[in-house]
């Protein structure tokens, strides 16, 4: 990622989300104000990189003050393009695509659910909460209709490609994938892989090997 002349490295975006987590927690408490070595004890990062992450943006602290909590909050928000909003649908109906379309926090943080879409009669038609659950084949209508943003893959892993592919014509911007396979997608495709068994593996790696 580029701004002005400054590199952004995808490990600083990946750190982004924390601090945001964290700084919304202390505006919950009500502190205001704080210095990159209070946020480092409860981040868990050392102060320094905390500078270092946050002057790649400009830096928002103040010498002898610290950071304004609610100023640092808003920017990386910004930063993160949650100032926007960007309308979704969900690719496979089943058991993840419906658990993802009843959690309503993704919404409310500007990820908002406008259809769901699935090949088995069954589902075609149904609601999750208000949405609907469309025929697959009309996909492709309804992403240039609606000009939507990001679709998120919920099918078995067989049928993602195809998928990724029918979406990239469609000119969708960004895909959330679930299903456990690597997409080939073009560069300007933003594309996002959520792999909760490689999460879960690496816990059992860590418990396999916790008194070594
Ligand atoms: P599921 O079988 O309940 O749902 C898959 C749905 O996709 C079905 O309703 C099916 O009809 C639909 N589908 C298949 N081909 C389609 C197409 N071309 N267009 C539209 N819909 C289509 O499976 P479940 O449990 O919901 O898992 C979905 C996917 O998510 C799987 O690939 C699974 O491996 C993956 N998964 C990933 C996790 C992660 O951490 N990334 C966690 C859990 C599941």
């Amino acid at each position: 990622m580029q701004k002005g002349n400054t590199k952004i490295s995808m490990a600083v975006i990946r750190r982004l989300p924390k601090y945001r987590r964290y700084l919304s927690e202390l505006l919950e408490k009500n502190i205001h104000r704080i210095s990159s070595r209070e946020l480092s004890k409860i981040i868990g990062f050392t102060a320094s990189q905390i500078r270092q992450d946050l002057n790649n943006f400009g830096g928002f602290g103040q010498q002898g003050y610290g950071y304004n909590v609610a100023a640092l909050y808003e920017e990386i928000g910004k930063i993160l393009g949650l100032d926007t909003i960007y309308k979704t649908i969900i690719i496979g109906a089943g058991n993840l695509g419906q658990a993802i379309a009843n959690y309503t926090n993704f919404g409310k943080s500007g990820f908002v659910p406008m259809a769901m879409f699935d090949i088995n009669p069954k589902l075609i038609g149904l609601k999750i909460r208000d949405i609907e659950i469309m025929d697959s084949d009309e996909m492709e209508q309804y992403i240039k209709d609606q000009d939507i943003d990001i679709g998120i893959i919920c099918t078995n892993k067989e049928q993602a490609q195809d998928v990724a592919q029918r979406l990239v014509k469609s000119n969708i911007k960004g895909i959330w994938n679930f299903a456990p396979t690597d997409l080939d997608v073009p560069e300007n495709i933003m594309l996002e892989n959520v792999h909760l068994s490689e999460s879960l593996y690496t816990l059992s790696f860590l418990l396999k090997h916790r008194d070594e």
